[in-house]
């Protein structure tokens, strides 16, 4: 017999499953409370829809971009110096390195050192550790410390002074260290520069999408490509820009810039919102000097290369230039966004368990810091304890929330509701 009731109690069990629960609700009759919650509703949905799905547009999926960039530079300059005589400046001679990459520098300034043959001669009185009092202090076979060369042994002195400079072996004359002269002394620079053209070439890939594009726009006109120049308000889809204009969207003064060199970065931006027509994913150009630093004296951008020569007996001699030059970096940023089903589901989702939030704060509100809180926390909680088995009809006839309280199927029998307070 004693089995047999344990199996009707199994049965009751496993059929009380397929009950449907559902929970109740308790209406607390306080405008400001709920005047409250619909404010938190509302600011809720409203950031939502607002912010999450309109500003952020997070029901798209996004993707990174993928670039390629491509410079030709055009444009010639016209020196005249005294070491070299009229020279004539092109592409090929300004831009370094000259593949047409993302990353160069175009010469703007320069301080050359012709004629440069392997020999003796006198280290630069610039280097610390050239200097001497005695042929002593230039030991043979020993290189000067940030110097040109390899020393001789020798001190050279002018006639009765105690100091000298070490004689080195280098490429000889050394170069003498100077500041680019002043802007009213500007025979050395490519003022010219102001005018040379940058064609940027920025074809780009969003590889989810299959979608690609170039910064280079189809127009009926086949010259427009030859005449237009980069303009913020005209021609904003000009991929071709002045150096000059370049220099003066940084805020700064081309002169300046020339004379001493520096360093600018072009972004280029691409926002694609790939729902919409495809014609206004469209490039952004943005310019900024990189290489302004705190102090005046650090800014700027040098370096020095040479060209060789040989004479008609074969000896090779060099001119040094020291060049001082505007460096451009273009550097591309970019994403693309398409609509797509899972982050749609799951902003939605985040969404509605923050309005669950603002009712967990309403609750609180209710519970801890209204007058008649206890009032509340009576009908909003109800305990319940164990007591006697032959009290279980009344749990079966109290319409009770039993949901806090996890109960096996043993104590399903023994428990009553007991109201305190
Ligand atoms: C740049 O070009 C303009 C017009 O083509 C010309 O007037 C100006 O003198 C040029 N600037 C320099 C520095 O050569």
């Amino acid at each position: 017999m004693a089995s047999n009731s344990w199996k009707s109690k199994v049965i009751s069990n496993v059929l009380s499953y397929l009950d449907y629960k559902t929970g109740k609700f308790i209406i607390v009759k306080s405008k400001r409370v709920g005047s409250l919650y619909r404010v938190i509703q509302l600011s809720i949905i409203g950031y939502l829809v607002g912010y999450v799905f309109l500003s952020k547009k997070s029901y798209q999926t996004e993707e990174s971009i993928q670039s390629a960039v491509m410079t030709k530079l055009k444009g010639v300059a016209v020196t005249n110096t005294s070491e070299s005589g009229r020279m004539v400046w092109g592409p090929v001679d300004y831009v370094i390195p000259p593949q047409g990459e993302a990353v160069f520098s175009i010469v703007t300034n320069f301080i050359e050192t012709p004629n440069q043959k392997l020999g003796n001669c006198a280290e630069s009185p610039n280097v610390p550790d050239g200097h001497c009092k005695g042929d002593e202090d230039c030991a043979e076979g020993e290189l000067v410390e940030a110097g040109h060369g390899v020393r001789t042994g020798r001190c050279l002195r002018d006639n009765g002074k105690s100091n000298g400079m070490c004689e080195i072996y280098s490429w000889c004359p050394v170069e003498r260290s100077c500041k680019p002269q002043g802007r009213h002394k500007h025979k050395n620079m490519l003022t010219e520069a102001e005018n040379f053209t940058i064609y940027i070439k920025n074809v780009i890939r969003f590889p989810k999408f299959s979608f690609s594009k170039a910064n280079v726009q189809d127009t009926a006109d086949k010259f427009h490509l030859k005449k237009c120049h980069y303009d913020e308000a005209l021609e904003p889809y000009c991929p071709i820009f002045r150096l000059g204009d370049i220099v003066n969207r940084t805020g700064h003064s081309f002169q300046d810039m020339a004379l001493m060199g520096g360093s600018i970065g072009i972004l280029i931006e691409w926002k694609c919102d790939l729902d919409r027509d495809l014609s206004e994913c469209q490039p952004r150009y943005n310019f900024t000097r990189i290489d302004i630093n705190v102090s005046r004296e650090s800014s700027g951008l040098n370096f020095r290369h040479a060209r060789y020569y040989k004479t008609e007996s074969g000896e090779i001699y060099r001119t040094q230039f020291k060049v001082y030059g505007i460096r451009i970096n273009i550097m591309v940023h970019g994403k693309a966004g398409k609509f797509c089903i899972i982050p749609t589901v799951i902003n939605i989702g985040s969404g509605l368990a923050c309005i669950g939030g603002g009712a967990w704060f309403c609750d609180c509100i209710i519970l801890y810091l209204m007058k008649n809180r206890e009032f509340y926390k009576h009908w909003k909680f109800e305990t319940l304890k164990k007591k006697d088995s032959n009290t279980r009809n009344i749990i079966e006839h109290h319409n009770s929330t039993t949901e806090d309280i996890k109960q096996t199927p043993e104590e399903q029998q023994l428990t009553d509701l007991s109201p305190e307070v």
